[in-house]
This record gives structure tokens, C-alpha cells and sequence, in this order.
């Protein structure tokens, strides 16, 4: 982030703590509880979000070396992401040419070439075909008319993006609908990966986007968990085209800021943590020691089911800090606690909202005039598909 912004973001949030004021919302909007059942929108979403729209789905991290490799599945599509013999970014369906084995197995890792687990069919890190096991026997066949199917990729500002599906491009400044600089700024390029778990929730994968999407119920949902350390109902509000920013402020901002007067001396990465949602899928926050990343996705055909890819990257400005403090650093350990929360508490209410959902008790659910970014990401997921704004009750 630009430290004129910083400054202003500060600004707001002191003004916010001094007042006991958020941002608010023109009004109260009512969400249907129909967009969390309905097959029909599901198939929707899974055509335009999951295969027509590009997506971020890692950072650079993700594929550090020449031959670094993720596969993962995007909309029952098993996808290779690679960093070929020559440093470029690339995806490709995850399907071999020949009879449509997955080449590649889920998971991470590196290679020099990926070599079919059916019959031993080769391909290097471009997607080329390069070798046909007993290829006299097999019969002639023009190596280079059967590559993998490469998927339209971009790289910049440290963030890997991929359109799910072949033809067209990827425009990463567009999909960022005016964050370019900011994010630029954070210097993403230089995080470290750390390591990522998958958290399964019976829950729409909007109701899992949901649970990042207002600290409103941080007093009450987390007042033993995260309500010690971040503060409720306190949260700035920035639209980027179809993208988001929240910052929420630390418990420990009067103490840390009382003894320096000048607002524009104040530690920025100390006092808060800024919550990105990037359209359609993603939540990126941002902290004193790194990037966290979760990609919310529907699985299969079930309304009712979500898989959030959680992946985690340090600065590596935090690691030296760490280090020169001999303090031992547990990734795992951290991921693991932080999702404790997310499983048990979010999305243990997301799943609950779900089931109210599904038996059809109420017809809307409520985003209140506190809950700014919700409004936000279902009228920016309503956009992408033609639909109308969700209904607003005007206040009086
Ligand atoms: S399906 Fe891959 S080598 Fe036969
Ligand atoms: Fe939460």
C-alpha cells in the first residue's frame, strides 16, 4: 500500500476508535437464502466464476524454482501449474494425451518432466509432448499435435492467475480493478511459501467467502479466539472495480500509538491487518509477518459443499527477525490454529446458516449496514452474471 493511503487508512481507523463508528452501508440488503440452494445458480457460477473468469490461484512462491510444480482441481478440472525450463508461469489441463489419465498427481513438488502414471507417455515443463512409450508399436503419431492443453496464465505484482479454460488472455491489471500499485507495493514477489491446507465446509462456498467479510461478529463468534488481539465492529471500506479492502486495527493501537504523536509516524503493519477480497473467489490478508491466501470453491454439483484452499507465505523481512531472535518458526503449527478457528468457529456458523438455508425457515438473510464488504461481493457476484442488485431496505 502507497503511504499516503496508509496514512489515510490510519486516519479513518483512528477516527473510528475515538468515535466507536464504522464504515456503513447506505442501507440493509436482503440476500436471498435461495443463492446458497439454487442448482440452477450453481451451474451459473461454475460456468462464468470457475471456467470463463480468470482466477488468482497462488503467488509466486508457489513455484520457486525452474520446474516447480502444483497440480489442484478448479471445477472437477485437474489443472498443472508450472514454472517451465525457462522461468514462465504456465497452467495446463492436468490430462493426458492419450487416454486421458491424469498425468501429474495432486500435491506440489519439482520435475523435469512429467511422465504419464498409465503408459509412460512424456511431457517437458512447456507441455510438449516429448516422448511415446513404444511409440513403434503404438503406431505413428505427430508428437507435436498432442500437447497438453495450455490455459491462458499471467504472472505479475507477484500473483499467479489462470483462466480455467483455453483461448483468450489474462489481463492481471484489469482483474485488479485499480489495485495494481497496492499491490505492487506489498512486494508479493518476494514472499516465502510457507505451507497451505484445504478446509472443507458443508456450506455454499459464498457462506465460506462470507465469514471474512466483517468483523461485526469478532466480539461475540471469536471473543476468546481473535477478539483478544483484533478489534469488532471497526473496518474501512475501499472498493476496487469488482475487488475489496477492509483494514481492521489491532487491540494494541492505543498503547502502540500514545507515544507517537505525528499519525503519519505510526507503524502501519503494527497496528493493522488488511482483508482483500479479490473477485470471485479469493481472500488475501495481509499482515506484519505475510500473506495468507484462501480461494473458496464450490465441489462438484453440491450447493451445500466448499473447499477453501488455504495456502500461507512469510515476509522474508519477518523471518530474518525471527531468526535474529533465534525464535523458532512452525508454519504448520500456525496454519493449523488459524484454521482451527476458521473450521470451528466461521464455518461452523456458515454451516448452520446452510442448513437454515436449505430448510427453507426464512427467505432472506440480512447484511447490515456494518457488513459493507458483503454487499460488495454478492452485488460484484451479481454483476458477473447479469443479475440485479440485491434489494436494499432504505433506512428511515
Ligand atoms: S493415458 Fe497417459 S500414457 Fe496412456
Ligand atoms: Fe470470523
Amino acid at each position: 500500500m502507497l503511504n499516503s493511503e496508509k496514512t489515510r487508512v490510519l486516519r479513518v481507523l483512528s477516527e473510528g476508535i475515538a468515535t466507536g463508528t464504522t464504515h456503513l452501508a447506505d442501507g440493509i440488503a436482503l440476500s436471498p437464502c435461495a443463492d446458497f440452494t439454487s442448482e440452477e445458480l450453481l451451474k451459473q457460477e461454475q460456468q462464468v466464476f470457475f471456467n470463463d473468469t480468470p482466477l488468482l490461484v497462488g503467488l509466486t512462491a508457489d513455484l520457486p524454482k525452474n520446474g516447480s510444480y502444483k497440480v489442484e482441481t478448479i471445477n472437477e478440472k485437474s489443472i498443472l501449474f508450472v514454472r517451465d525450463n525457462e522461468g514462465e508461469f504456465r497452467a495446463f489441463s492436468n490430462v493426458c494425451r492419450h487416454r486421458g489419465a491424469q498425468v501429474v498427481p495432486d500435491g506440489r513438488g519439482e520435475a523435469e518432466r512429467f511422465s504419464c502414471p498409465f503408459h509412460a507417455w512424456t511431457y517437458s515443463t512447456q507441455g510438449n509432448l516429448i516422448a511415446v512409450n513404444r511409440e513403434r508399436s503404438f503406431g505413428p503419431i505427430c508428437k507435436e499435435d498432442y500437447p497438453l492443453v495450455e490455459l491462458p496464465t499471467a504472472e505479475k505484482y507477484g500473483m499467479l492467475w489462470c483462466k480455467p479454460s483455453p483461448g483468450g488472455s489474462v489481463d492481471v491489471d484489469d482483474c485488479l480493478g485499480g489495485l495494481s500499485e497496492e499491490m505492487e507495493a506489498w512486494k508479493l514477489d518476494r514472499g516465502i511459501y510457507q505451507t497451505e491446507q484445504i478446509i472443507e465446509a458443508d456450506a455454499n462456498w459464498k457462506l465460506a467467502i462470507d465469514t471474512f467479510g466483517e468483523n461485526y461478529h469478532f466480539d461475540v463468534l471469536h471473543r476468546d479466539s481473535l477478539a483478544p488481539s483484533i478489534k469488532g465492529n471497526l473496518q474501512t471500506h475501499d472498493v476496487y472495480g469488482m475487488n475489496y479492502r477492509m483494514v481492521f486495527a489491532y487491540q494494541s493501537w492505543e498503547q502502540i500509538v500514545e507515544s507517537i504523536p505525528n499519525a503519519e509516524d505510526w507503524p502501519f503493519m503494527g497496528l493493522t491487518l488488511c482483508v482483500y477480497f479479490i473477485y470471485p473467489n479469493t481472500i488475501m490478508l495481509l499482515d506484519f509477518q505475510g500473506c495468507d491466501v484462501l480461494r473458496m470453491h464450490p465441489v462438484g454439483d453440491a450447493t451445500d459443499k466448499s473447499n477453501t484452499y488455504h495456502a500461507w507465505y512469510r515476509s522474508p523481512q519477518f523471518l530474518m527477525y525471527m531468526a535474529e531472535r533465534g525464535q523458532e518458526t512452525h508454519p504448520t503449527e500456525r496454519i493449523t490454529d488459524f484454521n482451527s478457528i476458521i473450521k470451528y468457529e466461521d464455518y461452523r456458523v456458515a454451516e448452520s446458516t446452510q442448513r437454515s438455508a436449505n430448510s427453507g425457515a426464512v427467505e432472506h438473510l440480512l447484511f447490515g449496514r456494518n457488513e459493507p464488504a458483503l454487499h460488495h461481493y454478492h452485488n460484484a457476484h451479481r454483476r458477473g452474471l447479469h443479475r440485479p442488485a440485491m434489494e436494499i431496505l432504505q433506512v428511515a
